[in-house]
């Protein structure tokens, strides 16, 4: 069913308004294609239909916004911002987790590194969460994994299992997965000592990321280090922190 432009522009205003996502004109195929699927499982026959269950359905409207997030994740990405992690940071937040790599990533080299912090997995996707909670990947996702690291973290699985494998317990037990959406959640009432909020920013206009980035520096104590990612700088926008290097920005003692 073809996209009319004003049922794009209503529908990239949701997309907008609920998760800080800008869909411009060139996203129109991408958005034609996961309405698509979405209208094919509910059963929904017209566009027309599907906006107004979408604009009174919060089970629906997080369905949608679960199949318009772009979740593109692997194990120890961009790790080298790992190092910044110490003994000193036992409180993690690690914002827009998706399906759960990055935080496990960050258990397992803390606990390579002699300590065990607890992680605070967040995403507005609940099917990430779902899969994050599960802990289970394909071999393929955990294939450029050290051998040793594998073996010493990861459960291969067995019989229907067997091209998967599961983070063993004792990491999982390390992470807890819970909803949070950056954009309409309220500051959590815990501080944490480090935030990572990475591949994400790169989704948000600077209005959006101004207000994030005022967000996740009340979030954190001070002194605290926000880590947001590789392809993304805030140096666009206003924001309390001090910049350190690329990638790491600092929130400073008060004077
Ligand atoms: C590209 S993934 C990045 C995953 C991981 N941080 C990494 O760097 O590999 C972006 C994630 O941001 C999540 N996301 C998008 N908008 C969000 C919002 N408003 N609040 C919380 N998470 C959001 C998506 O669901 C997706 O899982």
């Amino acid at each position: 069913m073809d996209l009319t432009t004003r049922q794009f522009k209503r529908l990239s205003e949701i997309v907008y308004h609920e998760c800080g996502i800008n869909l411009h004109d060139g996203k129109k195929q991408l958005l034609q294609s996961r309405l698509d699927k979405r209208l094919r499982s509910t059963g929904i026959k017209s566009v027309k239909e599907y906006l107004k269950v979408l604009e009174n359905d919060q089970r629906e409207l997080i369905n949608f916004l679960d199949a318009v997030s772009t979740n593109h994740t692997y194990f120890f990405r961009e790790s080298h911002h790992f190092k910044y992690l110490t003994k000193d940071h036992m409180n993690i937040w690690c914002a827009a987790s998706s399906s759960g790599e990055e935080p496990y990533s960050l258990a397992i080299y803390c606990l390579e590194k002699g300590f065990k912090p607890s992680i605070i997995a967040s995403d507005i996707s609940t099917r990430m969460l779902r899969m994050g909670q599960n802990g289970i990947y394909s071999i393929e996702k955990a294939k450029n994994l050290p051998p040793d690291i594998l073996r010493k973290y990861f459960q291969k699985g067995t019989n229907s299992w067997n091209n998967h494998v599961r983070v063993k317990n004792e990491i999982r037990q390390m992470v807890t997965f819970k909803r949070y959406n950056l954009i309409s959640d309220p500051i959590p009432s815990q501080k944490y000592d480090i935030i990572f909020c990475r591949n994400v920013f790169i989704y948000f206009d600077n209005e959006t990321k101004s207000n994030v980035a005022h967000k996740l520096h009340n979030a954190l104590k001070a002194p605290g280090c926000l880590i947001i990612g590789g392809a993304e700088s805030l140096n666009t926008i206003s924001h309390p922190f001090k910049y350190v290097q690329p990638s790491i920005y600092n929130k400073v003692l008060p004077v």
